[in-house]
């Protein structure tokens, strides 16, 4: 049977990782974005990758597309969430409508595909469901907080659904990387950047390290993906001593 993989945000960064991945063994693979360029850049070289040009705030664009690539390709066998924005600034500062926006995309875009997507799945008894939150999904900084609450809420929908769901054959992963070098830290950058995450804290990992640590958490039956030890110990830290790092972020950031 052919792996028919759905990527949205696949026009770019870890989406296109994904995207080129599958193709390259053989996969058909669906693209969501709203960068047409970009998709035609991840399809590239492969015949068997198509775009689509979806804004994944649409929840009925969402759902007509979904039966298009089910149609041309057949049944989903692996979902990637990718599509995302990272606009930064305080929150008193930062944009009323920006900081909706992206609720819309980060969060209300995760909605819409899983319901587009995810029912299939579970009836067929099989599948993978791998949803992009963050380490900004556990842990809230000065200057990220429009962006790390979307991230909170993909990770606690995602958890949510993976618990509503156990045992049906679907394979669920929440993804919870460190900063990672693609694209999207642009928007960051060009935006209100935050101290902690300039030098040796910032530093990036590649997008190939963060998709295969989501296929060794799969095939360990596992459910949170942290693509660096680091990331573990952060999220562990967080847990157990918010203060603690609270105390730095103010540190460092000097307000
Ligand atoms: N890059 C990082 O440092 C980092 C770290 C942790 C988590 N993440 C998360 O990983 C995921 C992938 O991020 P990336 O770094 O590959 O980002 P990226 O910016 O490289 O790619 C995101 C894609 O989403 C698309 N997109 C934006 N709005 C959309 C919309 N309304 N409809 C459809 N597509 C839309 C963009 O056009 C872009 O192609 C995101 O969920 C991100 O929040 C990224």
């Amino acid at each position: 049977m052919t792996d028919v993989v759905l990527i949205t945000g696949g026009g770019s960064g870890m989406g296109r990782e994904a995207a080129r991945r599958f193709a390259g063994r053989g996969a058909s693979v669906a693209l969501f974005d709203v960068n047409q360029p970009g998709m035609a850049e991840t399809a590239a070289g492969f015949d068997t990758v198509r775009g689509w040009s979806v804004d994944i705030t649409d929840f009925e664009a969402v759902k007509a597309a979904v039966a298009e690539v089910e149609a041309a390709f057949g049944d989903i066998t692996r979902l990637y969430n990718c599509a995302a924005i990272m606009p930064f600034g305080r929150l008193l500062e930062q944009d009323n409508a920006i900081i909706h926006k992206q609720m819309a995309i980060n969060y209300g875009g995760l909605v819409n595909i899983t319901q587009a997507v995810l029912p299939g799945m579970v009836a067929r008894g099989s599948g993978d469901f791998v949803s992009f939150a963050s380490m900004a999904g556990w842990i809230p900084m000065l200057k990220t907080g429009g962006y790390t609450a979307t991230k909170f809420a993909v990770r606690a929908f995602t958890e949510t659904l993976w618990h509503e769901n156990m045992n049906c054959g679907v394979r669920f992963a929440c993804v919870c990387p460190p900063p990672v070098a693609t694209p999207l830290l642009k928007q960051g950058k060009e935006s209100d950047w935050p101290k902690m995450l300039e030098g040796e804290r910032g530093k990036t990992i590649e997008p190939g390290d963060v998709i295969d640590a989501v296929e060794a958490t799969l095939d360990k039956g596992k459910f949170f993906v942290y693509p660096t030890r680091d990331a573990k110990i952060g999220v562990f830290m967080r847990r157990l001593f918010p203060n603690l790092i609270w105390k730095q972020v103010h540190e460092v950031e000097g307000f």
